[in-house]
């Protein structure tokens, strides 16, 4: 018992301390190894699961993970609030867009850039859609990719502010669905970006 609670300690520690370490920029490596790319697509997965849209809540979109491994629906692509820059670097201000067939897409009167909005049920920070691209003074938009551990976290960073990882949150309207939101723990969840059509089915 005292050896759990020591040893869960320590893992809080560690994960802490990895969260924390590294804030040098060096570039993010998408899950073969390459540079992530602006404009390029990416799945975003954590722990086997994709990033989907849900219209649970009517428009925008809230982000949300898969219900079933390896299903992989929605890619983002990312941008960089520097025009010039065209590889993305841990720590280093973006924007992320989600990607939707104009046919498919629900929510046509709304940019499918990630922002922060609070969910009024809840009084949860949740990402949805409706943000802005490329606007620095859209600060509920702005976003960086941190290390965390050997994978990658969403770090939340509006201008002047400090930084919050992403997590998850139950739905408030689906209990099935599971958002990514503000973490209120302190903990994120970890992430790899594996590029569309890389064969990621073989
Ligand atoms: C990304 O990081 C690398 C390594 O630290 C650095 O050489 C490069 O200039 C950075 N690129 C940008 C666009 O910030």
């Amino acid at each position: 018992m005292m050896m759990k609670t020591k040893i869960g300690f320590l893992l809080f520690l560690v994960f802490v301390l990895s969260s924390k370490s590294i804030s040098y920029a060096e570039p993010v490596l998408d899950a073969d190894g390459e540079p992530l790319r602006t404009g390029v697509e990416y799945y975003a997965v954590t722990n086997d699961r994709g990033l989907s849209l849900s219209r649970s809540q009517g428009c925008p979109y809230n982000v949300i993970l898969e219900l079933t491994l390896q299903n992989y629906e929605s890619p983002v692509t990312f941008r960089s609030l520097d025009p010039s820059v065209t590889t993305i670097n841990t720590s280093v201000a973006l924007n992320v867009v989600s990607v939707l067939g104009e046919d498919s897409n629900q929510c046509p009167d709304q940019s499918l850039a990630w922002k922060l909005s609070e969910n009024p049920s809840t009084g949860i920070w949740d990402v949805t859609t409706g943000g802005a691209a490329g606007n620095p003074d859209a600060s509920a938009s702005q976003f960086q990719i941190v290390r965390l551990g050997p994978s990658y976290a969403f770090h939340f960073c509006p201008p002047g502010c400090s930084c919050t990882l992403l997590g998850a949150s139950a739905g408030s309207v689906d209990p099935l669905e599971i958002r990514l939101s503000l973490s209120t723990s302190g903990g994120g969840l970890v992430f790899s970006f594996k590029k569309v059509n890389n064969n990621i089915f073989v």
